[in-house]
């Protein structure tokens, strides 16, 4: 068999292999990158998959069609005025004195879509404000004022902890004392939930963001901040004997009710850190530290989730514009990044016909109780 010389090989089959070979390689690489980033590569990694897993687990099933957190809400619609108090803190154009319109979501914290509204120890709100300058600002807010844990692993456990055991249906309470014993500073959070006076409404809870942001005003300035939503609805308590008597969607008729009257409001706070206060969300700020009001949420309309707005929004807490930046909080990539596999899952069951029937309550409300 004669040699092959490989100056023979016409130069035109030459560059063709090398092309080949070279897309061989960067499908290659991608298919790495994709395995590496999917954690296949290191079973025991922390990946926002894996996370959503367990946020999936604890719910005791999967709720196709809604967030894997927070499942049960309505939409709401409205606007931000800014007071101009804000523009020295930091550039974004919502802090001007203008309007900027929102789709909101209020909601209750846990994963079933039909979770009792007074068996709810958190409540939230989230916004995703459009400013007339193209850009917009999304936020995630809770009623609890810090974080329970200090990191994205504890938060993990957590989550595995409150899984409900197989054979009782309830969360192994034994796994779950090893848990607090292991992170003591949750003891601070189960304070709060077991003491903290429950407010009747929506209306007048206070919603805080609870991760530090960065603000930068057009100086350059920078400067760590955290906000809150205060709302001018009057605080009201809600008894114990109260909220046993709840209808299990109290919080979306009281909402309407309240909105049939008129809009409701909320002054957006900043709290300003000094230089040595910690990023961390699980460690609160002097009550020392400064306070700007910079403008009012206004809800002026809600409809429900199934069908409003809000549903297909990802309200990612680093869509950020300009003048706002993450800090080096550690939570906050992690919730990034678990949103957005929550956001997919419940998209696709949706566009599958996979979602759970999304409007009535009354279906499982009986058997929820
Ligand atoms: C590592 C920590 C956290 C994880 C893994 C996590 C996980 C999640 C997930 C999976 C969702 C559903 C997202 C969707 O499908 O759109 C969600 C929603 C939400 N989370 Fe978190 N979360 C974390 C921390 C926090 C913190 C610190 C806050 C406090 C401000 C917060 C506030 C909210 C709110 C308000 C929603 C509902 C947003 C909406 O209405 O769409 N989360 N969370």
């Amino acid at each position: 068999m004669p040699e092959l010389d490989p100056a023979a090989i016409p130069a035109s089959r030459r560059r063709k292999a090398l092309a080949w070979i070279a897309i061989a390689l960067i499908v290659a690489a991608l298919a790495l990158a994709f395995a590496w980033v999917a954690g296949w590569l290191s079973p025991g990694r922390l990946t926002p998959q894996r996370f959503t897993n367990a946020i999936e687990a604890a719910n005791g099933q999967v709720w196709r069609g809604f967030r894997r957190a927070h499942a049960k809400g309505v939409c709401v619609a409205g606007y931000f005025e800014g007071n101009g108090q804000g523009t020295a803190l930091s550039s974004a154009r919502l802090l001007a004195p203008v309007r900027t319109p929102f789709v909101g979501r209020l909601s209750i914290g846990g994963g079933s879509p039909y979770g009792l509204d007074a068996r709810a120890r958190v409540r939230s709100m989230a916004l995703r404000l459009d400013s007339d300058d193209g850009q917009q600002w999304r936020m995630a807010m809770n009623s609890f004022p810090f974080f329970g844990v200090s990191s994205v692993e504890a938060f993990y456990e957590q989550t595995r902890a409150n899984t409900p055991d197989p054979a009782t249906g309830k969360p192994d309470p034994v796994r779950q004392a090893a848990f607090a014993r292991a992170h003591p500073e949750f003891a601070r959070f189960a304070d709060w939930a077991a003491h903290a006076p429950w407010s009747t409404s929506w209306a007048n809870t206070t919603f805080n963001g609870v991760d530090t942001f960065r603000f930068v005003n057009r100086a350059g300035e920078v400067r760590n901040v955290r906000w809150s939503m205060q709302p001018q609805t009057p605080f009201a308590e809600m008894t114990p004997e109260q909220r046993d008597q709840a209808d299990a969607d109290y919080l979306a008729e009281d909402l309407a009710a309240r909105l049939a009257r008129g809009n409701l409001r909320w002054d957006m706070v900043v709290t300003l850190a000094q230089a040595d206060d910690p990023v961390n969300p699980s460690q609160s700020w002097p009550e020392d530290r400064p306070r700007v009001t910079v403008g009012t949420v206004v809800v002026e309309s809600s409809s429900a989730q199934a069908t409003g707005a809000c549903r297909d929004i990802n309200y990612d807490p680093l869509v950020l514009p300009t003048g706002v930046e993450a800090s080096d909080d550690p939570i906050l990539a992690a919730r990034s990044a678990v949103y957005s596999v929550s956001f997919n899952r419940r998209q696709h069951d949706i566009a599958s016909g996979e979602a759970a029937a999304a409007t009535g309550h009354a279906a499982t409300r009986e058997s929820d109780r």
